[in-house]
């Protein structure tokens, strides 16, 4: 087997081992065995506005499958804001993507975790929060506390693996979008789009 494809498998089966070992601290907190696939992340990224000059917002990044993905779709490391949770995956995030702006805190306690960005506009977010181990008011709760950071209009993308919008529907307060079904992920996932305005 070529020498580079050998690394490369060898790095991704080190991200797996790494997701599961997080999956075995905090099975509710990571809410998945193995990380999202790179078909995936790459159609949550897909509907950033590179050209809007605002910030993008990650949530659970993890081993940094979307966050990749984020920037391959062509956000600048600086312009990217991600929030984890877990402090192991967070130090390795640190160690692998340079210039990103991660915060290891609570994404459902934005205006402190946020700190320096609390103030900012965000051109969408990018979700892999595990949303189905909170209670739906939690889920409701940060729903609305991010379209606030958007303008009207621009999306939260989130992925989870239900059958249905992990946020019950409120048409006076925002739009689902059932957005895409992914096959090529384990377990399949289902990608909903949440806007206001
Ligand atoms: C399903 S995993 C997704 C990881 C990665 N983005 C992927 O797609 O493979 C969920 C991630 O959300 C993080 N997480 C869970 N609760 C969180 C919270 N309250 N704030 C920030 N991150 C959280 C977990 O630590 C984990 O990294």
């Amino acid at each position: 087997m070529e020498l580079r494809l050998k690394e490369r498998l060898g790095r991704k089966f080190d991200e797996e081992i790494r997701f599961f070992k997080g999956w075995i601290d905090g099975p509710k907190q990571v809410g998945a065995i193995i990380p999202t696939s790179s078909v995936t992340a790459k159609r949550m990224a897909s509907v950033i506005d590179t050209a809007s000059g605002l910030p993008v917002l990650e949530l659970g990044p993890g081993t940094g499958v979307i966050t990749k993905a984020i920037l391959k779709a062509g956000t600048a490391p600086q312009d990217l804001v991600s929030i984890e949770y877990s402090t192991d995956f967070y130090q390795h995030l640190t160690q692998t993507f340079h210039g990103v702006n991660f915060i290891n805190g609570d994404a459902f306690d934005l205006g402190r975790t946020l700190g320096a960005f609390k103030d900012s506009k965000f051109d969408s977010v990018i979700s892999a929060i595990p949303m189905l181990s909170f209670p739906m008011e939690r889920r409701i709760a940060l729903l609305e506390d991010l379209l606030d950071r958007m303008p009207a209009g621009r999306p939260v993308m989130q992925i989870t693996y239900g059958p249905v919008s992990p946020i019950i529907a409120n048409p006076d307060r925002y739009k689902i979008k059932h957005y895409d079904f992914v096959v090529r992920n384990i377990p399949p996932a289902q990608l909903w789009t949440y806007t206001r305005g």
